[in-house]
C-alpha cells in the first residue's frame, strides 16, 4: 500500500516524460515491402506483438494482481472499472492484469491473439481456420494490408487509418472491448460499423436499409443480449448472428461474392458447400426457399453488374490500344512498388491487371473507372447480398450513369485525339512527373 502510494506520486510527477518512448525512431514496417515504409507510433497498438516496446522509463517493480488494481484504481480508474465489472474479475481465480499484461512494470507487454489464446483456445483456433479460405478474413487482415502495393505507395497521410482497422488480426478487443470484453456488446451490430463502413464497405448502409436492420433500430434496444447468438434467441439477426453462427468466431466459411470486387463463380462444388451454410442460417427463421430465391436473385445482380464493368473495361483498353489515355503510362511516374510497370509501362486497367495504378495517380476516365468498380459495384453488391434491394438499386444506377459519362469521355478523346480544344497539343507531363504522388512520396514514406 505504502509502495504504491510513493510511486504513484513519482510518477504523477514524471508522467509527461514516460509517455514518450516506445518505438525506436528507425523501426521497420513488416510484410514484403518493409524496406519501403516505417511504422508510426501508434503500431504499437494496432500490432502489438510486433511493434509493442515496454517503457524503460516506467514504474519500477514486479507487482503483484492486487497491487495493479489498487494503483491503477487511481491511475487509470476507467480501466480498473470495466475490468471489475468483466467476467474476469468474477472468474475462479480472477483473471488479474498480469495475466494479459505481466508482473514486471518495465517489461509488460500487450496482449495478443495468442495470449488470449491460452485461455481461449477453441475460439483463437475458429480465427485461425479462416486462413484456409484466403481472402478476405479477419485473420490475414494485417499482412493483407501491409503487403498491398498501395500501403507502401501512398502518402502517409493516406494510409495512416488502415492499419486501425486491419488490426483484427492482431488483437481480439475488436469486438468486445478491453477491459469489459462483453460479448453482449460484441453480438450488436455497432461492434461491427467502426471498421464495416465506409464507401468500399458500406456495410452499415446496408445493413440498415433491410427488413432486419429496420427491425434492430425499432426493437433492439429491448433485447436480451446476455443470450448468445441461437436459434429461438433473436426475433432478427444482427451482424455476427448471420456472419459469426453460432458463435462461431470464423467469418470466411460461408461468403462466396466475398469483397464483390472481382468476377466469380458461384456455381463450382465449392461454392456450393458454402451456399449451404448460408441457406441453413437463414433457416433458423426463414423457409428454404427464401434463401434460395435470395441467392438466385443476388447471382443476377452480379452478373448485371460485371456486364457493365466488362463493357467499360473493353472500353478502356481500345482507348488504350489507340494510346488515348493521358497521361500514359510512360508519362506518369511508376508506383515504387510497381516493378512490372518499369519494366513495362502500361496502363492496369481493372482488378486482373492490379489495382495499383486504379487509384490514383491516373487521368480523369481511370479514374471514373477505378471509383465505378470500386464504390458503385461494391455499394450494389453488398446492398443485394443484405437484403436492402432500393439500395442495391440506387448503386446500379450510379453504375449506369458511370458508364455512360466514360463512354462520353472516351468519344471526346477519340475526337480529340491528343490535342486541346484550340487545336494546339498540351504537355501534361509536369504536372504528372512532379505530382505528390511522386516524389514527395518517396521521400516521406
Ligand atoms: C504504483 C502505481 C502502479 C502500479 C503498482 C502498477 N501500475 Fe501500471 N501504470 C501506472 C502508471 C502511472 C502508468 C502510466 C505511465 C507508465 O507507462 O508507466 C501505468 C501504465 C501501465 C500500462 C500501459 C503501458 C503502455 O505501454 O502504455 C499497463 C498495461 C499497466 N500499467 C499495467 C500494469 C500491471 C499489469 C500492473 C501490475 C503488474 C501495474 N500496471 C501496476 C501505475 C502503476
Ligand atoms: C484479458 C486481458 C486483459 C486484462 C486481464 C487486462 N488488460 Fe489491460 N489491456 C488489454 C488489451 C487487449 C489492451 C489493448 C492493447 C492494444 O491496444 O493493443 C489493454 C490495454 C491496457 C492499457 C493501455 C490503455 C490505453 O488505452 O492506452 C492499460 C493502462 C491497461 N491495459 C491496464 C490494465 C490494468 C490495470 C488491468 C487490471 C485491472 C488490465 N489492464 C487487465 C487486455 C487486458
Ligand atoms: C488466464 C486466462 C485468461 C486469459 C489470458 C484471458 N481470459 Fe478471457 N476468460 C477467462 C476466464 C476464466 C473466463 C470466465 C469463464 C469463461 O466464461 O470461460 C473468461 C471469459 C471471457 C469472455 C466471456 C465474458 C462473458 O461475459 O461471458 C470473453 C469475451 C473473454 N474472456 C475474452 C478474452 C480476451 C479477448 C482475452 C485476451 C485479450 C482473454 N479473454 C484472456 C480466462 C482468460
Ligand atoms: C477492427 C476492425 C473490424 C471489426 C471491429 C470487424 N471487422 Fe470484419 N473485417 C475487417 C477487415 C479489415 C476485413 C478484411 C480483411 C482482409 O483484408 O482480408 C474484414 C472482413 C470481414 C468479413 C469478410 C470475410 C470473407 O471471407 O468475406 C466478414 C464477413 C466480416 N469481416 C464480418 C465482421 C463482423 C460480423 C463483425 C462484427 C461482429 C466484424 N467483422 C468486425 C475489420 C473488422
Ligand atoms: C474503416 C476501416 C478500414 C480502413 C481504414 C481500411 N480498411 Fe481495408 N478493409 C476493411 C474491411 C471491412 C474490408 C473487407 C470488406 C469486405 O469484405 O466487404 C477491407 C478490405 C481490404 C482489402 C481487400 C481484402 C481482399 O482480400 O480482397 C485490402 C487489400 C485492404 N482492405 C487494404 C487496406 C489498405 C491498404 C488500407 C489503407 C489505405 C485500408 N485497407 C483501410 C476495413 C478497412
Ligand atoms: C469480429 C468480432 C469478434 C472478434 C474479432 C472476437 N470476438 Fe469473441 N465474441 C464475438 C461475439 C459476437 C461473441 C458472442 C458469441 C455468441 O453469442 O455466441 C463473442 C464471444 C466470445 C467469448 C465468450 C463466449 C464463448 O462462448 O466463449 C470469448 C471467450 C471470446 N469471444 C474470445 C475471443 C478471442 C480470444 C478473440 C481473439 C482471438 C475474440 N473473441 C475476437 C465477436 C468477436
Ligand atoms: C441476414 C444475414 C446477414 C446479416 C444480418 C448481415 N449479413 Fe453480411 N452478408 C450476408 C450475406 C448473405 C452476404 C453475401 C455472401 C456471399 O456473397 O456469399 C454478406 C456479405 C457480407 C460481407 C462480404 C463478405 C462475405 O462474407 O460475403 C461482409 C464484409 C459483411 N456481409 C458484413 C456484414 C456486417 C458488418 C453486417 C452488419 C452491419 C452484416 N454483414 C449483416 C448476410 C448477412
Ligand atoms: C433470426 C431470424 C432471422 C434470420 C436468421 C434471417 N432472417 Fe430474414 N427476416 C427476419 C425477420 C423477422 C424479417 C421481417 C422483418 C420485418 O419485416 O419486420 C425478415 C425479412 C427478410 C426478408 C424480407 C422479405 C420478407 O420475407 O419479409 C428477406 C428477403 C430476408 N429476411 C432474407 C433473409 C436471408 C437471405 C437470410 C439468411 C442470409 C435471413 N433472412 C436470415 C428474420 C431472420
Amino acid at each position: 500500500m505504502r509502495i504504491a502510494r510513493f510511486h504513484l506520486v513519482a510518477l504523477l510527477l514524471a508522467w509527461p516524460l514516460l509517455a514518450w518512448g516506445g518505438l525506436p525512431d528507425n523501426a521497420q514496417g513488416t510484410g514484403e515491402h518493409a524496406p519501403h515504409w516505417q511504422p508510426d507510433p501508434m503500431h504499437e497498438y494496432w500490432d502489438p506483438g510486433t511493434y509493442h516496446r515496454p517503457e524503460a522509463e516506467s514504474v519500477e517493480g514486479v507487482f503483484k494482481g492486487e497491487d495493479c488494481l489498487e494503483c491503477h484504481a487511481e491511475a487509470t480508474p476507467g480501466i480498473v472499472k470495466d475490468w471489475r465489472d468483466s467476467r474476469h474479475a468474477r472468474a475462479e481465480p480472477p483473471v488479474l492484469c498480469p495475466a494479459c499484461h505481466g508482473e514486471d512494470h518495465q517489461k509488460l507487454s500487450f496482449p495478443t491473439p495468442r495470449t488470449c489464446g491460452t485461455c481461449h483456445p477453441q475460439r483463437l483456433a475458429q480465427v485461425e481456420e479462416e486462413k484456409k479460405y484466403g481472402f478476405p478474413s479477419h485473420a490475414l487482415a494485417m499482412e493483407r494490408a501491409v503487403d498491398s502495393k498501395h500501403f507502401a505507395d501512398k502518402p502517409k497521410a493516406e494510409v495512416a487509418s488502415c492499419l486501425q482497422c486491419h488490426s483484427v488480426a492482431t488483437k481480439c478487443d475488436s469486438c468486445h472491448t478491453r477491459h469489459r470484453f462483453d460479448p453482449a456488446e460484441a453480438r450488436r451490430p455497432e461492434a461491427c460499423l467502426t471498421c464495416h463502413s465506409g464507401p468500399p464497405h458500406p456495410d452499415d448502409l446496408a445493413y440498415a436499409a433491410s427488413p432486419h436492420g429496420q427491425r434492430y433500430q425499432k426493437e433492439g434496444a429491448g433485447w436480451d443480449w446476455s443470450k448468445p447468438l441461437r436459434k429461438g434467441n433473436y426475433p432478427s439477426p444482427t451482424c455476427a448472428y448471420c456472419h459469426m453462427r453460432n458463435g462461431n468466431h470464423q467469418v470466411a466459411d460461408k461468403a462466396v461474392w466475398k469483397f464483390g470486387i472481382r468476377e466469380i463463380n458461384p456455381h463450382t462444388a465449392e461454392n456450393a458447400i458454402k451456399r449451404k451454410r448460408w441457406q441453413a442460417t437463414c433457416a433458423d427463421c426463414h423457409p428454404p426457399e427464401t434463401a434460395g430465391n435470395f441467392f438466385r436473385q443476388l447471382d443476377d445482380e452480379r452478373r448485371t453488374a460485371w456486364g457493365s464493368l466488362q463493357g467499360v473495361e473493353r472500353l478502356l483498353k481500345a482507348l488504350r490500344g489507340d494510346g488515348l489515355l493521358r497521361p500514359a503510362a510512360r508519362e506518369r511516374p511508376p508506383y515504387p512498388m510497381d516493378f512490372m510497370a518499369r519494366l513495362l509501362p502500361r496502363e492496369r486497367i481493372g482488378f486482373y491487371e492490379g489495382q495499383a495504378s486504379a487509384f490514383y495517380n491516373v487521368g480523369a476516365i481511370e479514374r471514373d473507372y477505378f471509383e465505378m468498380w470500386y464504390f458503385d459495384n461494391l455499394g450494389a453488391y453488398k446492398g443485394m447480398a443484405h437484403g436492402a434491394p432500393d439500395m442495391s438499386r440506387r448503386f446500379h444506377e450510379r453504375l449506369d450513369s458511370a458508364a455512360r459519362n466514360i463512354a462520353l469521355q472516351a468519344k471526346r478523346l477519340t475526337a480529340l485525339d491528343g490535342k486541346s480544344p484550340s487545336g494546339k497539343n498540351v504537355d501534361l507531363t509536369p504536372l504528372w512527373m512532379e505530382g505528390e504522388y511522386t516524389r514527395f512520396n518517396r521521400d516521406h514514406n
